[in-house]
């Protein structure tokens, strides 16, 4: 485990959620290095696409939470969940126009895009929900 994803464990005090976060940044970063050894070939659009949908998952599950929890700022951190999946299926395209060097470029923004989104819009949510739990 990178010491990235360590940090990430226990972040948010929310087993599922932190737990997902460390799989989803992890799934990146294997992502990237494939994406620097190899471009091009036909095992990373398969690696794209098992990000892509463990991300989608991972936005949904948080989604729900935001919905029963009536979170006032839903709408702006579904819009970032949004930004992130767009750049990743963005870079997946750029893979099959054989832009390699853009995709890199690309997936290395959404890893940080990312990261920052969890340690900021993720723990005001997660701050935010354990009060609205404490008050159902
Ligand atoms: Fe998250
Ligand atoms: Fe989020």
């Amino acid at each position: 485990m990178s010491f990235v994803e360590i940090k990430l464990e226990g972040l948010l005090s929310h087993s599922v959620i932190d737990s997902q976060h460390v799989n989803l940044i992890s799934l990146l970063d294997n992502l990237v290095l494939v994406a620097k050894n190899s471009a091009g070939n036909e095992d990373i659009l398969q690696l794209y696409e098992r990000v892509y949908s463990y991300a989608r998952h991972h936005f949904q599950t948080e989604e729900k939470m935001m919905r029963e929890s009536n979170y006032f700022m839903a709408k702006d951190h579904i819009e970032q969940h949004n930004n992130i999946l767009w750049i990743i299926s963005r870079s997946s395209q750029e893979i099959g126009n054989g832009k390699g060097d853009t995709a890199i470029e690309q997936l290395s923004y959404c890893y940080e895009y990312l990261l920052r989104h969890i340690h900021s819009e993720d723990v005001e949510f997660f701050r935010y929900h354990s009060i609205a739990s404490l008050d159902a």
